[in-house]
């Protein structure tokens, strides 16, 4: 690997062919590509086409059949069920084949698609590699979500099998798992031909006869099956994230620039070798826990960590410390708003000093910007360099980071350093003309995107050129808004849709406003992210009522916010909202969503010329002020 960023930077975008041509060398293939990089269908552009390889015999077998298969692969740290548990590359690589050969049993074929939903525990990773093994397509949901938003996934995505747990646990509450799956299979057009459930000891659940599956004893007679070779170019997963509607986008992955692109970041973005502790403290239902919690560590032959736990609470604010000492971590990788929840039960990080952290040399955070206390609090802290880099789901990688395997920058505060080697990041106005150093603007990537990308949406190549390609011809919009400043680093300040960050989380307004709007009593709605100490951001809706509605005001809020809780999930984490007469518009009928967000926040903000009646803002300080929010809060 180059030692030198600008070299890495240059050549990865002059010569693509060449640059990913050599990283893919270090990956198994079964055939060699045809083309690097193959632009024959633009914009759909393909990496490795031509090429045959699988992504299971990437992340396991490689290991053992290099004489590696004793090392440590994975290890689970469940302090919510008081269980640690380690495997090799062989017994998971055994566990896998066994579970590939449970799936084929079932009928489950290259292609085929499977949904997992499951809370973190090892058979979750278990289930996506054996899928993987036999060129299944999983589909992998977030535990958070109600049974709702899996049934659209489940209608979308038309899984043969989902695969299950009987609960999982937040903290100290046992969520049981089944009964949600039952009620999104009875949502769904779509049925599945089995459903597969991981009995965990603390919930038993009940299994329907012809249907359901205990994975146990399916395990117990299963043959192990072996790795199914694959095209470069077949989709490994779809992960379902936020768009700007109810219809959550199904990002595709494929397996080869996937393989390629996340092995070499192991090094380059993240400086880990084989054999190295690696800790990515995310839920596998997101981009981080495919990329950083499953795939790239074990397809770079490094031990990853699989944590069921919260960073507060179980049992407390040290439980980060004592798992970076005790499996001598390396680097992990989290979100702010994890070191936030700790800051603000420790501030003095009286825990830090009862563990010893000396292997421990870089924490990366990701999922949101990191905002620069929590940047300075965990440097003087750890006393380790703290990385803020910048991602997406539909990217699956970093697009901009301090790439600490190629060579360190200084960290700035408030940004996430410089473009990754195969990223072109440019910043434009509305006409995608390319805006001087430090202007703001939309940031925005020169096709084609590295591998490792999203090749398109599932089944919907419409929406992913409209999504992605329309607003800004040859470039991939990133719908973050954001700057460049001399020194090429790069500033991501907000987003430009109405995506809010919620604890780490990607969610939408648009779509809880969907939900609301389906309240008998609500004439109209607007939900918006506003700061949030913990979480970043947290959403926060504006009820307009039907004339007449004379119930109590209290009581319609309590079932609006069920409503959100019932239809999207606990996740969303819509507590609040507040009952407005009307909301403020412009002339032509735009509803001001940025004031009404300046007044919650508590910022200066101006009277839009083009407000069709400035009296209503005084109005939404008032109501805002009732629930916490805006300048006259209490
Ligand atoms: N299954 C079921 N429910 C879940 C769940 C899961 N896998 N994950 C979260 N939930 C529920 C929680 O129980 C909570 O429900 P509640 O309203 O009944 O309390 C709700 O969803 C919100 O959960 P969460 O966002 O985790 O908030 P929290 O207040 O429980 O914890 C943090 C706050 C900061 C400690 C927590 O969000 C955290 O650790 N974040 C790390 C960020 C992260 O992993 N980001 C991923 C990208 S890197
Ligand atoms: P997700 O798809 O859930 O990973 O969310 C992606 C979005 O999170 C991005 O488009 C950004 O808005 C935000 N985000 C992620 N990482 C960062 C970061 N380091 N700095 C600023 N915003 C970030």
């Amino acid at each position: 690997m180059s030692n030198s960023y600008k070299d890495a930077y240059e050549k990865s975008l002059n010569d693509p062919n060449s640059f990913w041509g050599s990283v893919a060398e270090d990956c198994h293939w079964y055939k060699k590509w045809d083309k690097v990089l193959d632009d024959s269908n633009k914009p759909f552009y393909r990496w490795f086409t031509g090429g045959e390889m699988n992504t299971c015999y990437n992340a396991l077998d490689i290991h053992v059949d290099k004489g590696n298969g004793d090392r440590t692969a994975l290890i689970y740290d469940s302090p919510v069920t008081d269980t640690k548990k380690t495997y090799t590359f062989k017994e998971l690589r055994d566990e896998v084949a066994k579970f590939a050969g449970v799936l084929n049993s079932m009928g489950v074929e290259k292609g085929d698609r499977v949904i997992i939903y499951m809370p973190m525990i090892p058979e979750a990773a278990i289930a996506m590699l054996g899928c993987a093994r036999i060129g299944a397509v999983h589909s992998v949901v977030f535990g958070g979500f109600a049974p709702n938003e899996l049934a659209t996934r489940i209608n979308d995505a038309k899984p043969k099998v989902i695969i299950s747990a009987s609960c999982g646990i937040e903290v100290k509450k046992k969520i049981p798992y089944k009964p949600l799956l039952d009620k999104a299979i009875d949502l769904s057009e779509s049925k599945p031909n089995a459903t597969i459930i991981f009995q965990r000891p603390m919930e038993i659940a009940s299994l329907q006869d012809g249907r359901d599956y205990d994975w146990a004893t399916l395990m117990s007679d299963a043959k192990p099956h072996g790795c199914v070779p694959v095209k470069a170019t077949d989709p490994l997963y779809i992960l379902y994230t936020s768009g700007t509607t109810g219809q959550p986008k199904g990002v595709v992955r494929d397996n080869g620039g996937h393989l390629v692109a996340l092995k070499w970041s192991m090094k380059a973005v993240y400086n880990i070798d084989e054999g190295d502790v690696w800790w990515a403290a995310s839920d596998i239902g997101w981009v981080v826990g495919h990329s950083y919690i499953v795939y790239a560590p074990l397809f770079k032959g490094a031990t990853t960590v699989m944590f069921e736990g919260k960073p507060v609470g179980t049992p407390d604010a040290g439980t980060f410390w004592r798992v970076i000492s005790e499996y001598k971590v390396k680097s992990m990788f989290t979100a702010p708003t994890a070191f936030r929840a700790i800051k603000r039960e420790d501030p003095e990080a009286k825990l830090v000093k009862n563990y010893d952290l000396s292997k421990f040399e870089i924490l990366f955070l990701a999922g949101e910007r990191t905002d620069p206390d929590t940047l300075h609090w965990s440097e003087r802290n750890l006393n380790v360099p703290v990385i803020d880099h910048w991602w997406q789901t539909e990217t699956g990688w970093a697009i901009a980071s301090n790439c600490m395997g190629i060579e360190r920058f200084p960290v700035k505060a408030g940004s996430p350093t410089k473009a990754v080697p195969g990223w072109n990041v440019q910043v434009v106005d509305a006409d995608c003309n390319v805006l001087p150093v430090g202007q703001i603007g939309a940031i925005v990537v020169k096709l084609p995107l590295p591998p490792g990308t999203l090749p398109t949406l599932w089944q919907n190549d419409d929406r992913y050129i409209k999504a992605y390609l329309e607003e800004f011809p040859s470039y991939y919009k990133t719908a973050d808004a954001g700057f460049i400043d001399e020194d090429g680093y790069i500033y991501v300040m907000s987003r430009t849709d109405d995506i809010i960050n919620v604890a780490g989380h990607r969610l939408s307004t648009g779509a809880m406003e969907e939900v609301l709007a389906n309240h008998p009593d609500v004439a109209e709605c607007a939900v918006m992210g506003v700061e949030d100490q913990l979480k970043g951001q947290v959403p926060l809706g504006f009820l307009v009522l039907n004339a007449g509605v004379t119930r109590d005001h209290a009581e319609i809020v309590k079932e609006a916010v069920q409503m959100v809780r019932d239809m999207i999930g606990p996740v969303a984490a819509f507590k609040t909202a507040t009952i407005v007469k009307r909301l403020p518009k412009t002339r032509s009928g735009k509803i001001l969503r940025g004031t009404m967000r300046s007044i919650a926040d508590k910022k200066e903000y101006k009277v839009p010329a083009t407000i069709d009646d400035p009296l209503i803002l005084e109005e939404i300080e008032e109501s805002l002020g009732k629930v916490g929010y805006g300048p006259k809060a209490n």
